[in-house]
């Protein structure tokens, strides 16, 4: 804990980067891996800011055709930045930034490619093995999702996903089978990416097909998923703790901080409840229960979760050693209608006219980041981590292979200076990964054009392009940072 009246980035900080198996391994048909939830998305060309939830559509006929589509073409999730391939390339470039962490994620279905294999696929083990040995090599702390929008496609096509409460039993023998193997190499866990996302993204998420929900039951089921996901969440938390002692699982969340549009208290009411439940989803993780405002708005709406008499126990016996989160920009909510919206991460809200947007209109709030961790610490007094921070935009490659990404680095400069003062101001957190540290396929919209990373990758939205690696100017700079702990932010 941060107990000492210190300035600055802690001793030891976890300074790294964050990936996601779906968006950069590639590789999605050898090997033994199986179809995934994420194999199905498409690319569509001139996507418009506002067009997210058309683009995120998923129907069983859709499904069925994507399923017997063999090519990678309007699919590319299925190439990533082939990291499989590339993996030891990519990981001297981390080293030679001087990362301490790096935060990867597991496909369900390179291990067990349906989901409900007894044995699992001893090629995807390997492959993770061998990541994992490369990165304890280069002196990078693994930082591991077990769920990252990718798990079986059989799993949603059959149970409808997590909608089933079997997924639970398949998911926790993957954990265990994973924390028997990794054990040894891996010592800091992620259950399930922004768990909250299930509403914004069912099928991403949880594996959820709309079609096979019954009318007017949509939301219901996905509360229910939800249930089993945090049911799985606490399961696996204390499989991971017998197995590997001194292992720390966390909860991972979108922070979501929203501001009321004007202090009518119509505008504060409103977005309070938006907080709150945003709040939820890692209020059952930290505090092991329901928030009593959550049952009671849940008895309103008719919704009835369907718990098993141990499931209370197993949430409050099992619950996090600490919080991570994803913070990209703020939103702002508002009581009155029709306002002018800006887009965010799967999310609109209404715009905020004193903060300036991405090239994707997601609206840029470092300070928005300081208030997230006071609020987060202040109301789960965890550790925090953030897993998740970044920039997308549009790089152009100079006639000398140069990339000159300013704007990303003064994105960073300042979220680092926010973290920099809630530390100050008494917040533990003991690590930052930024999103995407090398260029990869968006989760939202399937582009390769909408680019976070330090390295640059070529490749465009269609997937031409050589895949080669090459540094940007934020490469430099945040060697520099990491190289001096977050003092040298010039
Ligand atoms: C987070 C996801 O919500 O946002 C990542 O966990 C995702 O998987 C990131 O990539 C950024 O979103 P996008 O749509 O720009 O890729």
């Amino acid at each position: 804990m941060n107990n000492n009246i210190t300035s600055g980035f802690p001793e030891g900080f976890l300074w790294g980067g964050a990936l996601a198996a779906n968006q950069v391994e590639g590789a999605w048909n050898i090997d033994g891996k199986g179809l995934s939830v994420a194999d199905m998305a498409t690319y569509k060309a001139n996507l418009r800011l506002d067009d997210y939830e058309g683009h995120l559509a998923i129907s069983s006929d859709f499904i069925e055709k994507a399923r017997l589509d063999k090519s990678d073409t309007i699919y590319p999730k299925r190439r990533g930045i082939d990291f499989y391939h590339h993996y030891k390339e990519d990981l001297s470039l981390f080293a030679e930034m001087g990362f301490k962490t790096l935060r990867v994620s597991i496909a369900w279905s390179r291990i067990f490619p349906t989901g409900e294999e007894e044995k699992p696929n001893e090629k995807g083990l390997l492959f993770y093995e061998n990541l994992f040995k490369e990165m304890q090599y280069h002196g990078i702390e693994p930082i591991v999702t077990l769920s990252h929008y990718e798990m079986p496609l059989e799993l949603s096509t059959k149970y409808n996903g997590w909608v089933d409460r079997k997924i639970i039993d398949y998911f926790v023998h993957l954990c265990q089978i994973c924390f028997k193997r990794f054990k040894g190499l891996v010592k800091y866990w992620l259950t399930f990416n922004e768990i909250d996302s299930i509403h914004r993204h069912p099928f991403t998420t949880a594996g959820i097909i709309p079609d096979r929900c019954e009318e007017g039951r949509e939301e219901e089921l996905v509360y229910q998923a939800l249930h089993h996901q945090f049911v799985a969440s606490a399961i696996v938390t204390k499989d991971c703790h017998e197995i590997i002692p001194g292992s720390q699982v966390g909860c991972m969340l979108t922070k979501l901080t929203t501001y009321p549009h004007t202090c009518n208290p119509k505008d504060v009411e409103i977005t309070l409840k938006k907080n709150l439940h945003n709040y939820f989803f890692a209020d059952v993780q930290v505090f092991g229960e329901y928030p009593v405002m959550i049952e009671r708005m849940l008895e309103r709406k008719n919704i009835n979760i369907k718990m098993e008499s141990e499931d209370r126990k197993i949430l409050k016996e099992n619950t996090v050693d600490f919080v991570s989160f994803s913070y990209y920009m703020s939103l702002t909510e508002s009581a009155e209608e029709g306002l002018e919206k800006s887009a965010g991460n799967t999310i609109m809200g209404v715009k905020n006219p004193y903060l300036p947007a991405t090239d994707w209109g997601w609206q840029i709030d470092p300070l928005g980041l300081k208030i997230s961790l006071i609020e987060l610490y202040d109301r789960y007094k965890k550790p925090l981590i953030i897993v998740e921070n970044g920039m997308g935009a549009k790089d152009k490659v100079e006639s000398d292979g140069s990339i000159h990404d300013e704007y990303r680095i003064k994105y960073f400069r300042e979220h680092f200076k926010q973290m920099k003062e809630a530390i100050d101001e008494g917040v533990d957190l003991f690590g930052y990964t930024s999103w995407g540290c090398i260029d990869l396929v968006s989760a939202g919209t399937s582009q390769m054009s909408k680019r976070y990373g330090f390295i640059y990758v070529d490749q465009d939205d269609e997937g031409n392009g050589t895949l080669e690696r090459k540094k940007k100017d934020s490469f430099y700079w945040y060697q520099k940072v990491i190289n001096s702990n977050g003092k040298d932010l010039s």
